[in-house]
């Protein structure tokens, strides 16, 4: 393991090139990378390097993301069947068809989606700054939110807005992390902070009963996650999300306590990234991540509007 650990760091050097990693990646592969984040901290270091090469240890929509951001780049991810549930819900001729219901309407995108649907959208929104993008929309014009019913259904409830309207795709992952299930793990572990992630299936509900249970519940993206538990400086936390995040954690905050809502929310996409993909990606070339220009050219817009809310 050493052996491969310097031979990607050389690699690496060699090629002048960077390693981006999210959250949820496997604990080798966040030691070798150069950032880690959660989509918009991602994006936004993307849009910034100076690297010749990006190495996307994430999905293929966060890899997409970064190859629009730097046509000029060589934008690697290491294993192309790294998807996701969400990007397989909703397709740009199902956003056509839906704006023709609501010609007033405004399409906000979940970055968890294709480079098509991105290119017909709007706005494209992160778990860290939907809200803010949802805010600055005026109240008279409806929202249609896609493809998260999930977070669509928090954005609703925490803006109060009854014209914005959801699709019906969801994370596989964040479906099981119910209300039942963030009611019984804050009861087992009484007087931590639950910090729960807006694709939760349970996020809404929980913020209803959380009173009445005498819970204290922070909805945040896992970034915001990160943060909250730094902050505290060593506090407890119930992490409702995928279980990657609380190895970030524990490096950065070794006396933190930590447990996961659901033990089993590993999302099987992110975990294809391993260190031998990587080491191979830097090697070979591999693989490369392409967006034909007059798509990208229209995915920016959406995509740099999302830029400007961190
Ligand atoms: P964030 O890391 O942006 O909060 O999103 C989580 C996620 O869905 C990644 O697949
Ligand atoms: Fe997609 Fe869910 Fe996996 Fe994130 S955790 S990549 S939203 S399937």
């Amino acid at each position: 393991m050493q052996g491969l650990v310097e031979e990607v760091l050389r690699l690496k050097r060699e090629r002048d090139a960077v390693i981006l990693a999210h959250n949820y990646q496997r604990p080798e592969v966040q030691a070798v990378a150069d950032f880690l984040g959660d989509s918009l901290d991602l994006s936004l270091e993307a849009a910034r390097t100076n690297a010749k090469i990006i190495v996307f240890a994430g999905v293929y929509f966060m890899a997409e993301v970064a190859a629009v951001l730097n046509p000029d780049k060589l934008v690697l991810i290491p294993d192309t069947r790294a998807g996701c549930t969400l990007v397989d819900s909703v397709r740009a001729e199902d956003i056509i068809r839906w704006r023709r219901d609501h010609p007033n309407g405004v399409v906000v995108t979940y970055i968890n989606s294709s480079i098509e649907v991105k290119a017909v959208s709007d706005y494209v929104c992160t778990s860290a700054n939907c809200h803010k993008i949802v805010e600055s929309i005026p109240r008279d014009r409806p929202v249609l939110f896609v493809p998260d019913k999930n977070l669509g259904n928090y954005i609703r409830y925490v803006t109060g807005r009854d014209n914005l309207y959801v699709w019906n795709g969801s994370c596989y992952v964040h479906d099981k992390i119910t209300y039942e299930v963030l009611a019984r793990t804050a009861m087992e572990n009484r007087g931590f902070i639950l910090l729960v992630h807006p694709e939760c299936s349970g996020t809404v509900d929980i913020l209803r009963n959380a009173e009445k249970l005498g819970v204290k519940v922070r909805v945040a993206s896992t970034q915001g996650m990160v943060k909250a538990v730094k902050a505290s400086g060593g506090g407890s936390f119930v992490i409702a999300t995928e279980t990657g995040i609380i190895n970030r954690i524990l490096r950065e905050v070794p006396n933190a306590k930590v447990v996961p809502a659901l033990e089993d929310a590993v999302c099987e996409f992110m975990k294809l990234i391993t260190l031998d993909k990587i080491h191979r990606s830097l090697r070979d070339f591999v693989y490369p991540v392409r967006v034909p220009e007059d798509l990208a050219k229209r995915a920016r817009v959406s995509i740099m509007r999302m830029l400007e809310f961190r």
